[in-house]
């Protein structure tokens, strides 16, 4: 088995992933989190609430995941997000076209069709299950389509990102945030796209999470407050450039933002974020780089796009995230279709004195020339735009009223400059948004934390993940199954789960088997309660990655244990160490 086959099979097995509806012969694309997956998950978004709620102060909603309509033509999804499609006209299996060529093309999403159907051509692809002819490459729509409530009056359709609802809701954010950009809102849940081939877990899935975050910024400042506290990062950056090049480029934020590497510092803070959060559930750095869409790869509504990108056994470089610079794209596109003003009044620091051009109607002479609609005239010549009246200066007027074009000599009305004093002006925000895929992540956790080790002629396999993200933090191990090893242990378990720790206890088999058990499922810390508990009043500590055992008091284990869960102390520092004899 490769590591891929071996990620794979242990996820099923110990309870991560299961293939859902397996009971019914299943279906491609949908997947079960078990009782170590959904914790797992829980606890990874967890900490990106921790990134992109708590810490930069965004707001989380929750909204449908059926949306009307409406939403998705104004957002361009029913016209525009489809993949290509390829069928084997022979066999009748159905693949996605673009990924037939992947091995060719770095980058397929940037060709047409018909492109990608000449490529199939010219290098004589076949269908990969039986071999026989492709068809021509024609556009599929990835949303699922259903009815709202009886009588098929009403489409709606499963929401293929949780993005549309922050734009929706713009109007009531802006509220909740007092008026004033930036502000941004977040939301973790379900999205739905109906995958063409989806063959690769849960990295391809047809329901999947995604956690997303809409951040609306000023478009006419791009800078970020918090950028210093990034600037010294070091990354690599896959740009376009370096695209061509075919070699990433290892820089510091502060310099691909101020190189334009990256375009502006709004968007560089968020990559770096992301790159932050993604190390701290254990995505491995050598594994993980940012690749910047090439400009015909991009998204519909994005100007600029950085995908964080991580390598994966037999997958090779997969996204996991997209973090894009979406504009006034979507806020734009609602606005027109729902006839709703989506823009904001921003105040300047200091209102701008202007000189302005006014008209002054000469009511005198409109009078007679226009009678009874000589006041209508005279609201319409005041309600001309700038432009219009320096337009009009020294030569005719013309003006609609009730219908009917009017004509005014411009001897008739005087021009006055006034100055104005003005406090703001409205703007319709940009929106910067990171994307992530959390199965997608998950799944790389999995894979990056996965490693193998020979144990004494025993192959250990271990799952070395960060304490943060463990569905189990601690294993408690009576090393019999006797009542006063027992007791004990199950008087332990009882504590530290009060004290908030995800616990398991464990008595079946041999101390051996059972310390693989929890290597392999992630496990950081195990307790073995033995006869010392009796004598010395003291249990063992065993640290997963390093199998070394420390002696700690049983009144410490708590204190000890939710110290080195928090990296608080070192394993070395937290115990007497047990003789080497005994270690396992
Ligand atoms: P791909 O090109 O791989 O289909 P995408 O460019 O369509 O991905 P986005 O539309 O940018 O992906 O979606 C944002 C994130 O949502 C992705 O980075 C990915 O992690 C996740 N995602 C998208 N589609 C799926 C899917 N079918 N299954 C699991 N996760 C997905
Ligand atoms: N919201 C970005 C995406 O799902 O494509």
């Amino acid at each position: 088995m490769d590591k891929n086959e071996l990620v794979n099979e242990l996820a099923r097995r110990r309870g991560f992933l299961w293939p859902a509806f397996e009971l019914y012969g299943g279906a491609a694309g949908f997947y079960d989190y078990g009782p170590l997956g959904a914790p797992l998950k829980r606890r990874i978004e967890d900490i990106w609430r921790q990134y992109f709620v708590i810490s930069e102060g965004f707001a989380e909603i929750e909204a449908p995941t059926i949306g009307v309509e409406g939403i998705y033509q104004a957002s361009g999804h029913l016209s525009g997000f489809s993949d290509p499609l390829t069928s084997c006209k022979e066999c009748k299996e159905i693949y996605r076209a673009d990924h037939l060529i992947k091995h060719i093309i770095e980058v397929p999403d940037a060709l047409s069709n018909e492109e990608i159907y000449k490529c199939i051509q010219d290098n004589e692809i076949g269908c990969p299950e039986c071999g026989g002819e492709l068809s021509e490459v024609y556009e599929f729509n990835l949303m699922f389509k259903t009815m709202i409530g009886p009588g098929n009056k009403m489409a709606g359709y499963l929401r293929p990102e949780t993005a549309q609802g922050m734009f929706i809701n713009f109007p009531r954010l802006l509220r909740y945030f007092r008026d004033s950009l930036p502000f941004a809102a977040v939301q973790i849940g379900k999205s739905f796209r109906n995958e063409i081939s989806p063959r690769q877990g849960v990295i391809r899935l047809r329901e999947f999470t995604q956690a997303e975050a809409e951040i609306f910024i000023d478009p006419r400042d791009k800078s970020h407050p918090r950028f210093a506290e990034i600037a010294d990062i070091k990354m690599k950056f896959y740009s376009q450039a370096a695209q061509e090049k075919g070699e990433e480029e290892e820089m510091t934020f502060g310099e691909a933002a101020q190189r334009g590497v990256v375009a502006h510092q709004a968007l560089a803070y968020y990559v770096a974020r992301t790159y932050q959060f993604l190390l701290a559930v254990g995505v491995a750095a050598d594994k993980l780089r940012f690749r910047q869409h090439k400009s015909d790869e991009m998204a519909h509504y994005a100007a600029d796009c950085w995908d964080a990108e991580v390598f994966l056994d037999r997958l090779g470089w997969i996204e996991i995230v997209g973090v894009a610079d979406r504009t006034d794209y979507d806020l734009v596109a609602h606005a027109q279709a729902s006839r709703v003003n989506l823009s904001v009044f921003v105040h300047y620091d200091q209102p701008v004195k202007r000189k302005k051009l006014v008209i002054k109607p000469d009511y005198k002479a409109l009078g007679p020339r226009f009678k009874a609609r000589a006041k209508a005239v005279g609201e319409a010549l005041k309600a001309l735009s700038p432009e219009e009246l320096e337009a009009s200066r020294g030569d005719k007027i013309y003006l609609t009223i009730e219908g009917e074009r009017i004509e005014i000599d411009s001897s008739l009305v005087s021009f006055e400059s006034v100055e104005e004093e003005i406090r703001g002006e409205e703007v319709v925000p940009h929106v910067i948004e990171p994307s992530f895929g959390i199965d997608r992540i998950i799944y790389t956790v999995l894979d990056h934390s996965f490693y193998q080790d020979d144990v004494e002629g025993e192959m250990r396999s271990v799952l070395r993940f960060n304490p943060a993200v463990a569905p189990i933090e601690v294993a408690v191990l009576p090393l019999m199954d006797r009542k006063e090893l027992s007791d004990p242990a199950r008087a332990i378990v009882q504590e530290l789960r009060s004290s908030g720790m995800r616990v398991d206890y464990d008595a079946s088999g041999s101390i051996g088997r059972r310390y693989r058990r929890n290597d392999e499922i992630g496990t950081p810390f195990d307790i073995t309660v033995d006869y010392e508990i009796r004598e010395h009043g003291t249990v063992t500590i065993r640290d997963r990655d390093s199998m070394k055992q420390i002696k700690v008091s049983r009144r410490q284990i708590a204190d000890k244990l939710s110290a080195l869960l928090a990296g608080r102390i070192k394993f070395e520092d937290a115990g007497e160490p047990v003789a080497l004899g005994k270690k396992e």
